[in-house]
């Protein structure tokens, strides 16, 4: 929403694609865009299916020129891209949806209204009709349906009641015809902030809240202007852009101070005023919302000189590794320090067990540093995949301690283990890439990975930053421990060598794309190893699977005679990492049983080990470095080796097809 300068029509438009690109790592099936139309008294919209660029074609299309140059001061303009729940990725189900033919409110949404048959039905029996196989369209009509029946309802009135009566999880903005210049959004689950661009700065840091309806009745509470305390004034301020957006990555150009809403929250912009309202009142809740400033720069969210983010993200990994460690660890006192977590580790220390929580690649990074976690905090450590974490109700006590390891800290699966923990009294923690997030703020305590935005829907650098900071975890709970002094120095040691050696692997770039050549045209790979690198077979095979849509299956070198021996042939692809630690000899005669039903495995060993060179058909070495960070030097070929293969077989790297990077939904 503008209100600062004079923008064309078109301006805003840009403003809107550029905005929804930042966003397309969530979805990309299909998108669409509404604005208002030269006179303001219509809504135009325009919707495609594919990504945001043959979007942004078609815009060129449809509003070059005439009456969409001329600058104009009040623009509201509300744009999707779409990662389909319900309904087929096609033009009819892509956001906006709108209440009629009329455009008359016009509604974006991210997450799932699980009550829209419900809804659905009310409505059809009303005489609506509905154009799209979404949940959404039940939003966009019921709003229409309650502007009907109360006129005098103000827009953010009329939102908050259709809020009050869908059910599931949802960050919404609507627009309307009827009320120019006006957005209200809101949000549930799913996340959502507020940026605030002004010419100068704002008086306060904050934005008071008006109390909206009562939670019993349901009545709308607002409190007459001449009553309220500057406490609950909305914020005076015309001279502003406003941006409602799902994630930082869509306004950081503009503006880096924002809002991150609250569930409930219901935010409305009227004649260039912000206002938040909560739907219901609760007496913990503090009377504001901060601005938070962010840290976040454009140059972070750009590709720079690499043709995908992915590719990027993986070469950063050398200083991501070290953003992680900053300021935590100090190589010469062998201390370390993690902030978010310091005042709780005396009640982690006495707890009963740890549970480490996530889904796809974060779960990984907990598989990857349990083994580690387990020897260093001599408690038992249980690994879960959040959904089946909740499937299976699984029975949390009061002194359990619950990390929720998420790169977005948005994931649904993960944030509703949280809450379920949460309920049950466990300490929370959070390990997130993203301030800000869900994840983040219901936690009640936890770290940063400091890995910067992750892009590529492929997460690689946020997985070897989970990793560190759960090995500095551990490396914390074993500080008053004399027994352990001598392993925590060895691996210090080693992560004072890491960016140096991930470098060193980052060199076998050229060597990895020959292997992928080999191996592309392929049906399947087979990723084994066991111990500290059984977790690299695991990611390994998901990278390979979301990239390239190849089957790919990571196998604990173990289990190998148990079943997986039998997909073994001369023509079946293996790679397997035989590294020289405790597991060697065993990852040996899993080797061993390979070649002899004529595998030719390929073969990641360590740098000069000729020994284990002499059964692979093709080899990468990696520098040694203590078992316990393996993991982090030899998921990276597997990283390399997954981006190639990809590119080889023309497929989109940092889109991959019917995925997402930040699942909302569960
Ligand atoms: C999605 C992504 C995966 C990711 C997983 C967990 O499925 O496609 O790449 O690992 O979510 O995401 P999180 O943000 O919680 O780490």
């Amino acid at each position: 929403l503008n209100y600062l300068t004079p923008k064309s029509r078109q301006e805003v438009l840009d403003l809107l694609v550029t905005g929804l690109k930042r966003l397309e790592y969530r979805g990309y099936d299909s998108t669409g865009v509404a604005i208002d139309s030269p006179d303001n008294k219509n809504i135009v919209m325009v919707k495609r299916t594919g990504k945001v660029k043959v979007l942004e074609e078609a815009i060129q299309e449809h509003f070059s020129g005439g009456e969409y140059s001329k600058p104009v001061l009040t623009h509201v303009g509300i744009a999707h891209t779409r990662w389909a729940t319900h309904g087929v990725p096609c033009e009819r189900n892509s956001h906006p949806h709108r209440s009629d033919d009329g455009n008359g409110f016009v509604v974006v949404h991210n997450g799932i209204i699980t009550n829209y048959n419900d809804v659905k039905t009310f409505l059809a029996k009303r005489g609506y009709e509905f154009e799209s196989d979404t949940d959404t369209e039940v939003f966009a009509k019921l709003v229409h349906h309650l502007w009907k029946t109360h006129p005098t309802y103000s827009f953010r009135e009329l939102v908050e009641q259709a809020i009050l009566q869908v059910e599931g999880a949802f960050a919404i903005a609507v627009k309307s015809k009827y009320f120019p210049g006006e957005c209200v959004a809101s949000r549930r689950s799913s996340p959502l902030l507020v940026g605030i661009k002004t010419k100068t700065r704002l008086a306060t840091d904050h934005i008071p809240i008006l109390y909206g309806k009562d939670a019993d009745s349901g009545k709308p509470q607002v409190l007459p202007r001449s009553e309220s305390t500057s406490e609950f004034m909305p914020l005076e301020e015309k001279e502003v852009e406003y941006f409602f957006a799902s994630d930082a990555s869509a306004v950081i150009e503009h503006t880096n101070r924002v809002i991150y809403l609250e569930d409930d929250d219901v935010a409305a912009v009227r004649d260039g005023t912000l206002s938040i309202h909560r739907l219901k009142k609760s007496l913990d809740d503090p009377h504001a919302r901060e601005i938070t400033t962010l840290k976040m720069e454009i140059q972070q969210i750009m590709k720079g000189n690499y043709d995908y983010f992915m590719q990027k993200e993986i070469f950063e990994q050398p200083d991501s590794v070290v953003n992680t460690m900053r300021g935590r660890v100090r190589f010469d006192g062998n201390a370390i320090v993690l902030g978010g977590i310091k005042d709780y580790i005396p009640e982690i220390k006495r707890c009963r067990r740890l549970m480490l929580i996530g889904c796809g690649t974060s779960y990984h990074s907990a598989v990857a540093t349990r083994q580690l976690l387990e020897e260093l905090t001599e408690l038992p450590v249980m690994v879960e995949l959040a959904s089946d974490f909740l499937d299976r109700n699984t029975p949390i006590f009061r002194d359990d301690v619950c990390f929720f390891i998420s790169q977005s800290g948005e994931t649904a699966d993960t944030l509703m283990a949280l809450r379920y923990c949460k309920q049950r009294g466990a300490l929370i923690v959070g390990i997130t890439n993203t301030v800000g997030s869900s994840i983040c703020r219901e936690s009640h305590c936890g770290v940063h990975i400091n890995a910067g935005p992750e892009i590529g829907v492929a997460s690689t650098k946020a997985y070897t930053s989970q990793f560190i900071s759960l090995v500095m975890f551990a490396l914390v709970m074993s500080e008053d421990r004399l027994s352990l002094q001598q392993r925590r120095l060895e691996i210090l040691q080693a992560l004072s060598n890491l960016a140096d050696q991930i470098r060193a692997v980052l060199q076998l770039d050229s060597k990895v794309q020959e292997l992928a050549k080999d191996l592309y045209q392929h049906k399947s790979l087979l990723i084994m190893g066991r111990g500290y690198n059984f977790a690299t077979c695991l990611e390994g095979a998901l990278k390979v699977k979301e990239l390239t849509y190849m089957h790919s299956e990571g196998i604990m070198a173990g289990e190998l005679k148990h079943g997986p021996l039998a997909l073994v042939d001369d023509s079946m692809p293996v790679l397997m990492i035989v590294l020289r630690d405790p597991v060697y000899v065993k990852c040996m005669n899993a080797l061993q049983q390979v070649t002899s039903r004529k595998g030719c495995p390929i073969i990641i060993c360590e740098e000069g080990d000729e020994e284990t060179k002499a059964f692979s058909s093709r080899h990468l070495e990696i520098p040694r470095t203590v078992d316990c960070l393996q993991g982090i030097l030899t998921v990276i070929p597997m990283q390399l080796l997954s981006y190639h293969i990809a590119v080889l077989r023309g497929c989109d790297v940092d889109c991959p097809r019917n995925l997402a990077k930040s699942v909302t939904v569960e």
